[in-house]
């Protein structure tokens, strides 16, 4: 459903062109420090504003509005809530009748029985995604020693971040959007979180990057590439009581168990679904192919705004492993 964890707990609600978007958070540890200012550093990245991000201008000002007295949490849940100023629903209306490709119009539109809200993608929209960096804010403050960094890798294709710029320019400019992917390090992450099976470290954080809209893969240390290695490639050698290894090729993680070593991913975000260049789709109404070309306002890349979501993510998914195994 629409709530993630065990212990440390979150569930995301709103519409992208509804009153508010935000996120119930339960399992918050009572005496954290929680105002406004909590949240002010991560909102921020996730901001649209540079090249190849939506020209949507959102305040993104929490409002926290349960779970908190005299600045510190109380151990009820903690909702903090964020208006939407900036809407255009208008844009959205035709995508019932004329899906666009690689979007959730479709689907939604038949699980929902045509109930769902369309506008600005309604709960599908990356707007939710302020919820979750809210709540990995809060979860930031639980993990103590443990830090958290992401960064985009590679975008659309590209190692060389020199290279950004232009090919952002040339897909905005020819009407299309460009994927990326983003590596996360957890590093300070004790030896000893996780369950073998289901609820391995691997399966709890991937379980959460895949809420993340438009995500398309997830690898742990050498990832895909190990299928291609030999073991004594692959193999992560010990050089130290403590469980370090010289290596990292299993991205800190071994039998669903953290190994002590930095926690290592890479998260494969796609371009977005919704382009100005002419794409063909079904147009349910008149029972007929057609031509959508999609205008409004779209990011290029979203990818570009995505590291913060996962250092979220991330931190709510470790925040929750921590709380079961104490
Ligand atoms: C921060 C953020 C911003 C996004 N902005 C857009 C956008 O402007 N246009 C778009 O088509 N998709 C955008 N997406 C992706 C869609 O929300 C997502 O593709 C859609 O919900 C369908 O889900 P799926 O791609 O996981 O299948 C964004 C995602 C995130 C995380």
């Amino acid at each position: 459903m629409n709530t993630y964890g065990r212990i440390f707990r979150v569930g995301i609600f709103g519409e992208s062109h509804g009153p508010c978007a935000g996120v119930v958070i339960d399992g918050v540890i009572p005496g954290i420090e929680i105002n406004r200012s909590v949240f002010e550093e991560d909102l921020k990245r996730r901001r649209p504003g540079i090249s190849g991000t939506t020209s949507r201008a959102e305040q993104d000002i929490p409002e926290i509005v349960s779970g908190v007295c005299n600045g510190v949490a109380t151990g009820a849940p903690v909702t903090v809530l964020f208006r939407n100023t900036d809407m255009r629903p208008e844009d959205y209306e035709k995508f019932k009748e004329v899906p666009r490709p690689g979007h959730s119009d479709f689907a939604a539109s038949v699980k929902y029985n045509h109930y769902n809200d369309m506008r600005g993608s309604g709960p599908f929209s990356g707007r939710l995604t302020v919820g979750l960096v809210a709540a990995g804010a809060i979860a930031k403050k639980m993990i103590g020693g443990i830090s958290i960094n992401a960064y985009v890798k590679e975008l659309g294709g590209l190692r060389d971040e020199s290279e950004w710029p232009s090919a952002i320019e040339k897909a905005r400019r020819e009407g299309d959007s460009l994927g990326a992917i983003v590596e996360c390090r957890c590093s300070g992450v004790k030896p000893g979180l996780g369950e073998p099976f289901f609820d391995s470290v691997e399966s709890c954080i991937s379980h959460i990057v895949f809420s993340i809209p438009g995500v398309r893969g997830i690898e742990f240390g050498d990832g895909f590439s190990a299928s291609a290695m030999r073991g004594s490639e692959h193999n992560d050698p010990f050089c130290g009581s403590d469980g370090k290894t010289s290596k990292n090729g299993s991205g800190g993680i071994n039998g669903g168990i953290s190994n002590g070593n930095e926690i290592l991913f890479r998260v494969a975000f796609k371009p977005a679904s919704s382009i100005s260049k002419m794409q063909r789709t079904y147009d349910f109404v008149r029972e007929e192919m057609t031509a959508l070309g999609i205008s409004g306002r779209h990011d290029t890349c979203f990818a570009l705004r995505a590291p913060v979501i996962v250092e979220s993510v991330a931190a709510i998914a470790l925040a929750d492993l921590m709380l079961v195994a104490e």
